[in-house]
C-alpha cells in the first residue's frame, strides 16, 4: 500500500471501510478466493474494466448495482432466517450491512446524493424537486435499521427473540430500498442532469471519482464490488443460475 493510500485509508472516520478494503485484499491474495465468475473465463474480473470512463450518473446508477446486490443478500437472508435462523451465519449479514454502510450510507448518498444531487434537484423546476424530502426521510430509516442489523449481527448467534423483528427489518428495507432507488435512477439521477448541463456533468463527473479516491482508494468501487462477490460466496449466492425462474403453468 503507498504512502498516499494508507493516510486516506487512516483518515476514513468509520472502521468499517478499513475493514472493507483489507477483506477484499486477503481474497484477492487468496489462490482459492476468486468468484464462480472469476473462474469461469481468463480476463479482467468483473468491474476491473477501470480504463473505461465512467460518467456522474453513471457511477450514482452502478452504485445502487452494489447496493441492489446487498439488498438482495438481506432478502435471500429472510426466507433462510424463517425457515432455519441456524443457516445464516450473522458475520455475513454484518459484512453486508457494513458495506451498506460504508458504500452505500456514508459515501454515495452522504457525499453524492445528499451534498449535490439533492440540492440542485431540490431547486429546479418540475415534479422530482416533490420526491426529495421524502427521500431524504428514507436515508435516515435505512440509517437507523443498519445500526438495528450491525448490533443484532455482531452475537456468534441470532438470538432466537430477534429472528422475525430481524426478518422484517430487512424485507421492509429491501422494500424501501427498492423504490428508493428506482425513483432516483428514473426520475432524480435524469433531472439532475438536465438541470446542470453537459459541462458541469463532466466536471462532476472528475470530482466523484476524486471524492472515491479520497474515502476508499484508488479503487472504491472494484473493491466493492469484489467484497459483495465474497459475502455473495459466503452464502452461496454466487450463481446466476440458482435465481432464474421456473417455467409458468401451461397456458390452456
Ligand atoms: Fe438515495
Ligand atoms: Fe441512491
Amino acid at each position: 500500500m503507498d504512502s498516499n493510500r494508507r493516510h486516506l485509508i487512516a483518515g476514513i472516520s468509520l472502521a468499517g471501510a478499513g475493514i472493507l478494503l483489507n477483506a477484499c485484499r486477503a481474497n484477492q491474495s487468496r489462490s482459492g478466493g476468486a468468484t464462480n465468475e472469476e473462474n469461469k473465463a481468463e480476463g479482467p474480473a468483473p468491474g476491473e474494466a477501470t480504463s473505461v470512463e465512467v460518467t456522474a450518473a453513471e457511477d450514482l446508477m452502478r452504485e445502487h448495482g452494489i447496493l441492489r446486490r446487498a439488498l438482495l443478500v438481506y432478502q435471500e437472508s429472510v426466507a433462510r432466517l424463517r425457515q432455519d435462523a441456524a443457516s445464516v451465519p450473522p458475520d455475513a449479514l454484518e459484512k453486508a450491512a457494513n458495506l451498506f454502510r460504508v458504500f452505500g450510507e456514508d459515501y454515495h448518498e452522504k457525499k453524492l446524493e445528499e451534498t449535490f444531487i439533492f440540492p440542485t434537484v431540490k431547486k429546479a423546476p418540475g415534479s422530482a424537486a416533490g420526491y426529495i424530502d421524502v427521500l431524504l426521510g428514507q436515508h435516515t430509516r435505512g440509517r437507523e435499521i443498519t445500526d438495528y442489523v450491525l448490533s443484532i449481527t455482531k452475537a456468534e448467534r441470532i438470538a432466537s427473540n430477534s429472528v422475525e423483528p430481524l426478518a422484517r427489518a430487512l424485507e421492509s428495507l429491501v422494500r424501501m430500498y427498492e423504490h428508493h432507488a428506482a425513483i432516483e435512477d428514473t426520475v432524480i439521477f435524469p433531472a439532475w442532469k438536465s438541470a446542470i448541463g453537459q459541462a458541469e456533468l463532466d466536471e462532476l463527473g472528475e470530482k466523484f471519482e476524486a471524492i472515491e479516491h479520497e474515502q476508499f482508494g484508488d479503487d472504491g468501487y472494484e473493491v466493492a464490488l469484489k467484497r459483495m462477490e465474497e459475502i455473495e460466496n459466503s452464502l452461496g449466492l454466487s450463481n446466476l443460475e440458482m435465481f432464474t425462474a421456473p417455467p409458468p403453468p401451461p397456458s390452456k
